[in-house]
């Protein structure tokens, strides 16, 4: 479980990376091309493995709590609840802009689909990703 839980903490550095160059593409690019395609692509495969990891350590975090109050501490609320919801709907919108970004018509189109979904999906992000300086959740930066 450890060891799940280090590969789901690392690899919030390279979703994030991963999250912002797509972003930054979208804003920049003159023309759409096959690297910009991957990056969206990228993204959104690293996204969906840290839905499996998460579901993993959900599962296992919140099964053995079932029964004690854990809405009332702030630590299990954050991961049992508001982790995972924020997140999921981070991940819809990430799936909803790749895929938009795919069928658009043209560079423009492709581009918009990113800077309207992902951005969202980053906002989310940025939110309820369990941030060390939130020093009551107990995480750290890897
Ligand atoms: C719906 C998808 C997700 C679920 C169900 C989920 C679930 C969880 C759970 C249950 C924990 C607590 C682990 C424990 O301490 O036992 C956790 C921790 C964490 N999650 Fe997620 N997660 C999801 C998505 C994400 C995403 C997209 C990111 C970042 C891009 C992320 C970043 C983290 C970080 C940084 C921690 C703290 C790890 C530590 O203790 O150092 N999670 N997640």
């Amino acid at each position: 479980m450890q060891a799940l839980i280090s590969a789901h903490s690392g690899l919030r550095w390279i979703a994030l990376l991963l999250l912002l160059l797509a972003i930054f593409n979208a804003f920049t690019a003159k023309s759409y091309e096959k690297k910009h395609r991957l990056v969206n692509l990228f993204t959104m495969i690293t996204f969906h493995i840290q839905l499996l990891i998460g579901l993993v350590l959900y599962y296992n975090y919140m099964t053995p709590k079932i029964g004690e109050n854990w809405m009332e501490n702030d630590a299990s609320r954050f991961f049992g609840m508001e982790h995972i919801s924020g997140m999921l709907l981070a991940i819809v919108a990430i799936t909803i802009g790749h895929s938009k970004s795919k069928k658009g018509a043209d560079a423009a189109a492709k581009f918009k689909a990113i800077k309207l979904w992902y951005v969202l999906a980053l906002i989310l992000v940025l939110a309820f990703i369990p941030w060390p300086f939130r020093t009551e959740l107990g995480a750290g930066w890897f």
